[in-house]
């Protein structure tokens, strides 16, 4: 019988939910690639179905994210793409997902964008997946299993332009209160891009950090946060422009 393969990057838990959903309505078993843990070369064989999710970061697949699914390879091996963003644009990382999984010898099957809780901006899309994401998600898994059984590949035209936007690095600051911090470690450990030193939790490299929010959001102290004139300033303001529901979208 067919394995699901749950592949997600997921820094603060959203887009494996995502993924995990998808796959609660396959009965097949299936194998967890967390791409915050897991950075290996892998091929998946044309019996397994993956369940690609990556979050929209500026409107494109998150760097380290794209260069560990990179290294994943199919063997025409079905897939189901999804990006899950934060109720603000999509622009390009459909489209770059579909692209990517294509080059890489998936054959892609569907894919979706999903709208989760915004990792940085906390007052928009609050409690986002919620229960009426969770119906659409599971009426789209359950096309996406009629699909894989009657062996139809991807139809529908994804949305965006190539070449990508180009992506902006976001220009806000990483803090960690050193009163607070535990110096578990955590976050040196989860951290994609290595930027917290192994031997000082409290400091940050913010030229190689993708702002990613996995420290943030493994922090068992809640010690670390976004911060900064240019975070505070942006906040009301962007939560103010993408107060607006916008829905999952579903392309078969
Ligand atoms: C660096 C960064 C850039 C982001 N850029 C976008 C964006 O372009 N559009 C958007 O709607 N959400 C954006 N978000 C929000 C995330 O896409 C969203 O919160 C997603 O649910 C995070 O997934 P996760 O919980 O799996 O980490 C961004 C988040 C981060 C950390």
């Amino acid at each position: 019988m067919s394995k699901i393969m749950k592949i997600y990057f997921s820094p603060s838990g959203t887009t494996k939910q995502v993924v995990e959903q998808v796959a609660s309505n396959f009965d097949n078993q299936s194998e967890n690639y967390d791409l915050l843990n897991f950075s290996e070369a892998k091929e998946f064989s044309a019996q397994d179905i993956a369940i690609v999710g990556l979050p929209i970061f500026a409107g494109r697949l998150p760097k380290s994210g794209r260069d560990r699914l990179a290294k994943l390879k199919g063997n025409n091996t079905k897939a189901i793409a999804i990006t899950n963003y934060g109720n603000a644009h999509v622009s390009d990382a459909l489209l770059e997902l579909v692209d990517l999984l294509k080059e890489n010898n998936f054959d892609v099957v569907a894919a979706a964008t999903t709208v989760s809780h915004h990792s940085i901006f906390d007052g928009v899309a609050v409690g986002r997946p919620d229960s009426e994401d969770i119906e659409k998600i599971n009426e789209f898994s359950k096309k996406c299993a009629d699909k894989i059984e009657s062996g139809e590949s991807l139809k529908s035209e994804i949305p965006g332009n190539r070449p990508y936007v180009d992506y902006k690095q976001l220009p806000f600051e990483i803090s960690c209160d050193e009163t607070v911090c535990a110096f578990c470690y955590d976050c040196v450990s989860v951290c994609p891009e290595k930027a917290i030193p192994d031997d000082d939790p409290i400091d940050t490299d913010l030229d190689i950090c993708s702002r990613c929010s996995a420290c943030i959001s493994i922090c068992p102290e809640d010690a670390r946060k976004f911060s900064g004139e240019a975070f505070e300033t942006k906040k009301p303001a962007f939560e103010s422009a993408n107060s607006e529901r916008k829905e999952p979208e579903f392309f078969l």
